[in-house]
């Protein structure tokens, strides 16, 4: 307690300092700040009251486990039970959103909608209406990485059948929380389902299918989505007046060199990672990127496979994904370098996403380093990736619904603030040219299961004390920092 205490008073006295300082940006009229978490990552309960099992259960629990620190999402941060304590600190925080996501397994424990989890309603009835009390608006996920496993075994996001029970389970959220909630996300960050889940290793299912499966997965993932996205508009908008979109994870892709071969290399990464899915939905001809078909065709044949890997979408499918979002989701962390061509040493990619890719990315050891691998501070980069989804797509409203910084603990995280104001001032300046952002959202609220790297990497700008059984929750410095600048509406320098 004590420890609290000081800590508090120490951050109040830098944050009053600081007020004193030099110039000050403000966000524009109706600019709104939350925070993020989503279900496996936080909950805990895993196997409570009817909730079925999530391929993350599955995968946590293998022998010998794949998890960095051999943990598991089955406690978390105990959400489940301290939901209440994490709205306090919302609404301490002064946010005014919270974007959080649903456990499908939770509400239907096998995936199917002919049997509902009565006890998983009530936990996120009570969440959003504990929310709405203490006015926080709450932004809902559907699905954030946690696929029942029964659907798993169907093949998961690889078999079209997916997109039928995917809406069969929007349904019942549109159904059953329509009435409070306005603000949705069918589905977070597509590509890491795909790639890191059935293209290489790196999330669950954990499945490796030969280059196919991943491209088989973003099919189906746009077309669900696109279903999800017109059954709300056409049944349910008029009824609940809300807006509903996709949240994609876009890093920027700088290239290595001005080299023609690195500049398209850079275009092609980016493409590859983001134009999968936002040509298909935010573009005006909609489709795969040619980039992207380009590549991976040449490669399929180059390998000898007598048709793509890529799938087809034909014309209907074009037309039927097309224009299926009411604002841009985005996900962004980070920068890397773009080569062509370059010695594999200190590549940061997997050769089989590389070869798709087109191109192989660095890190440049100038930028400063996240507590993730991957995670470097290079605020010019959210500035280009909105600049370029703004010339992309026609100034689509951005809602940023994911940044963020990882520490390895505790409070004093000077390193997240800085990441944090430079991050906002280059949205800022984004905003300046012209950007349509409508919003920011930290990743992430409280420290939380960091999927193959467990609890080793921090995103909290609260603490959580995993040694605690009752999941201690504590305001870093960030968090008083971040406070300010809702409360202000304003970077100071
Ligand atoms: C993106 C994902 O949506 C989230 O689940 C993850 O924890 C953060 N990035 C940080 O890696």
């Amino acid at each position: 307690m004590l420890r609290v205490v000081l800590f508090c008073a120490l951050a109040l006295i830098e944050l009053n300092g600081a007020n004193s300082k030099r110039a000050i940006r403000t966000f524009p009229e109706g600019f709104q700040f939350g925070a993020s978490t989503a279900a496996y990552q936080i909950e805990g309960g895993w196997n409570e009251d009817g909730k079925g099992l999530s391929i993350w259960d599955v995968t946590t629990h293998m022998e010998p486990s794949p998890i960095l620190d051999g943990s598991n999402g089955d406690i978390a941060a105990n959400s489940y039970h301290l939901y209440k304590r994490d709205v306090e600190i919302m609404k301490e925080m002064g946010l005014n959103f919270y974007r959080f996501s649903i456990s499908w397994p939770r509400i239907l424990p096998t995936g199917f909608s002919n049997k509902i989890n009565q006890a998983g309603l009530d936990y996120y009835n009570n969440l959003i209406n504990e929310m709405l009390e203490n006015g926080i608006t709450p932004f809902l996920t559907i699905y954030h990485s946690d696929l029942p496993n029964d659907l798993q075994k169907l093949g998961g996001w690889t078999n079209p059948i997916i997109v039928d029970y995917f809406i069969d389970y929007a349904k019942v959220l549109f159904d059953l929380f329509g009435d409070r909630i306005k603000f949705w996300i069918t589905i977070n960050e597509p590509k890491q389902i795909c790639y890191e889940g059935y293209g290489f290793v790196d999330k669950a299912p954990l499945l490796n299918m030969t280059g196919i499966g991943e491209y088989l997965c973003a099919k189906n993932i746009l077309l669900a989505h696109a279903r999800a996205y017109r059954l709300y508009d056409e049944q349910y908008r008029s009824k609940q007046n809300g807006v509903i979109g996709i949240s994609i994870s876009c890093s920027w892709y700088e290239p290595a060199t001005d080299s023609v071969e690195d500049q398209q290399a850079a275009l092609d990464a980016r493409r590859f990672d983001w134009g999968q899915y936002g040509h298909p939905i935010f573009s005006k001809e909609g489709g795969f990127p040619i980039e992207l078909k380009r590549n991976v065709d040449t490669k399929s044949a180059k390998q000898g496979f007598a048709r793509s890997r890529l799938p087809k979408l034909s014309e209907s499918e074009v037309e039927f994904i097309k224009g299926t979002s009411d604002f841009f989701g985005l996900n962004t962390y980070t920068t890397k370098l773009a080569y062509r061509n370059a010695s594999l040493e200190g590549m940061y990619a997997v050769p089989s996403y590389r070869d798709d890719m087109g191109a192989i990315l660095v890190k440049d050891d100038s930028w400063p380093q996240g507590a993730s691998s991957w995670l470097q501070e290079v605020p010019w980069g959210i500035t280009k990736v909105l600049r370029e989804i703004n010339e992309l797509y026609g100034n689509p409203r951005v809602y940023i619904t994911e940044n963020g910084w990882s520490t390895t603990g505790g409070l004093l995280d000077d390193d997240r603030i800085r990441y944090l104001r430079n991050y906002l001032d280059a949205i800022l300046d984004a905003i300046d040219e012209g950007c349509n952002v409508k919003g920011y959202t930290v990743w992430s609220l409280i420290d939380n299961f960091e999927w193959l790297n467990g609890y080793s990497e921090k995103f909290g700008i609260y603490e959580v004390d995993f040694s605690s059984p009752n999941r201690t929750r504590t305001p870093r410095k960030s968090a008083f920092v971040y406070k300010e600048i809702i409360r202000t509406k304003a970077l100071d320098f």
